[in-house]
C-alpha cells in the first residue's frame, strides 16, 4: 500500500495535532490553531499525507498574490527518510503554481539540518537571514526563496 496526498479534513485535526506535539515540543501548533487554519481556506491550503488513512505526514501552504508561504512541512519520525518530505513539497510547488504564484518562501531554524537538506534539495536560496530570530535559543532564522519556473509554465499551459 503506497502513500497518498489529500487536502486535510478536521477529521484529522487530532492526529495532526499529536504529531505536532511529537515533532515540535515547545510550540506545537493547537488543536484551536488548527481550526483557524481551516477556517483560513482557500488562502491557506494544507494536505496530509496517509497510507490506509494513517497519518505519514502534513504540509500547508499561504497562497498570498504572487508568491506563497510554506506554513508548515512535516512527516511522523518513524518515516522520515523515505521520501515522503520530497512529495509533499512537490505538491506545495505544483499546487502554488496552479494558484498562479510564480516563487515559494520559507522560514528555516539554522540549526534544522533535516529541513535545510530537503529545501536544498528542491532548489531553495538564502534571500535574508533573521538574527536571533528563534528565542531563547537565539538562533537565527534563514528566510529562503525558489521559482516555480517550470511548475508555473506548466501550470499556465493547462
Ligand atoms: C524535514 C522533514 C519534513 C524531511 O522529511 P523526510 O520525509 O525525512 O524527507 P525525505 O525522506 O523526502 O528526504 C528528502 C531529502 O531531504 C534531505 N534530508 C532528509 N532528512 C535529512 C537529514 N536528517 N539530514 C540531512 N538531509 C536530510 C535529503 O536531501 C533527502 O534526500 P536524500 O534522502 O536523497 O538524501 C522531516 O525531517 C521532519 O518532519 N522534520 C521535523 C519537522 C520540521 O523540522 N519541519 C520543517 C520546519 S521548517
Amino acid at each position: 500500500m503506497s502513500a497518498v496526498t489529500r487536502p486535510l479534513r478536521w477529521q484529522d485535526l487530532s492526529a495532526v495535532a499529536s504529531l505536532e506535539q511529537l515533532l515540535h515540543p515547545d510550540d506545537p501548533w493547537s488543536v484551536a490553531t488548527w481550526w483557524a487554519e481551516l477556517a483560513e481556506r482557500p488562502r491557506r491550503d494544507y494536505v496530509v499525507r496517509v497510507e490506509s488513512e494513517q497519518l505519514v505526514g502534513y504540509a500547508g501552504l499561504d497562497l498570498a498574490g504572487d508568491s506563497a508561504d510554506v506554513m508548515t512541512v512535516a512527516v511522523d519520525p518513524q518515516r522520515q527518510g523515505q521520501g515522503h518530505g520530497d512529495a509533499l513539497m512537490e505538491h506545495l510547488h505544483s499546487r502554488a503554481a496552479r494558484a498562479g504564484c510564480d516563487s515559494v518562501l520559507l522560514e528555516v531554524r539554522e540549526d534544522n539540518r533535516a529541513a535545510r537538506g530537503l529545501y536544498d534539495r528542491h532548489g531553495y536560496v538564502l534571500v535574508h537571514r533573521r538574527r536571533g530570530y528563534y528565542q531563547p535559543s537565539g538562533v537565527d532564522a534563514l528566510v529562503l526563496r525558489r521559482s516555480l519556473g517550470a511548475e508555473a509554465q506548466e501550470g499556465h499551459d493547462v
